[in-house]
């Protein structure tokens, strides 16, 4: 049948629209192996968890304080690269443990996937 290619096609051209709208809301780049990848070895999961709260908030809650926020990149770059002192629940304050690499590229993949739990 002659109709039947087009009609094929047609669920293919929506989903591409879709990712395209997709990838221009969020953080679009997010390599979530390599985002996890780095936070294990890190040892960021001591203290977090994806979503059940440790010493530190999970990053699901992470992710909802900072959402809608314009500045929440920057703020937790800085969180991860600068050891601000951070309060644990009992008040007692530690430097915040800087992450295991360099490259601003690897630091917002990584903020990129917490904000996006
Ligand atoms: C020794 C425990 C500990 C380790 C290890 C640790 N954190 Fe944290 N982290 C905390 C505490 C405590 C806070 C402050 C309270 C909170 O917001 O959860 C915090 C806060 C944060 C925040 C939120 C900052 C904010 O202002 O909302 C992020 C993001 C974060 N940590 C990511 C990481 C990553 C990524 C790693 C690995 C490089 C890591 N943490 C390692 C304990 C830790």
């Amino acid at each position: 049948m002659k109709l039947s290619i087009p009609q094929k096609l047609i669920p293919l051209s929506v989903i591409g629209i879709a990712a395209a709208a997709f990838s221009g809301m969020s953080y679009a780049a997010v390599n979530a192996e390599a985002a996890t990848a780095l936070i294990k070895t890190s040892g960021c999961l001591k203290c977090h968890a994806i979503d059940k709260d440790k010493t530190g908030s999970s990053f699901k809650k992470i992710a909802a304080k900072w959402k809608g926020k314009g500045d929440a990149e920057a703020k937790l770059v800085d969180n991860l690269t600068k050891s601000p002192k951070v309060k644990h629940k009992d008040g007692t304050e530690e430097e915040h443990k800087v992450i295991e690499t360099k490259d601003m590229g690897e630091i917002k993949n990584v903020v990129g996937w917490i904000l996006s739990q």
